[in-house]
C-alpha cells in the first residue's frame, strides 16, 4: 500500500490528473510514504504508474510509452445518485 500525504498547509492544494496514455501526476506538496511509513518522496509534482509496467512503482519511469498504454485520462462521469 502506498500513501500521499500533504503536508500541513497545503492538503486542499493537490491535484490529481490521469495523464492522457500516460501516468497519474500529483501536483502540490506531496509525500509519497510506502507501507512501513518510509518516505519515499517529497515534492511539488510526482508522477504515479497506472499502466503496471513501470520498474519502479508507484512512480512513473516511462514503460507506459513501449508497453502501448492507453487510456483517455478523461475517466468516466461520476455516477448519479
Ligand atoms: S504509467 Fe508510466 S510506467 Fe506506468
Amino acid at each position: 500500500m502506498i500513501s500521499l500525504m500533504t503536508t500541513q498547509d497545503d492538503s486542499a492544494n493537490i491535484t490529481v490528473t490521469p495523464t492522457k496514455d500516460g501516468p497519474l501526476e500529483i501536483v502540490g506538496a506531496v509525500r509519497v510514504v510506502s507501507a512501513d511509513g518510509t518516505t519515499m518522496r517529497e515534492a511539488s509534482r510526482v508522477y504515479l504508474c497506472r499502466c503496471g509496467h513501470s520498474t519502479n512503482k508507484p512512480f512513473c519511469d516511462g514503460a507506459h510509452s513501449k508497453n502501448g498504454f492507453e487510456d483517455s485520462g478523461l475517466g468516466k462521469a461520476p455516477a448519479t445518485p
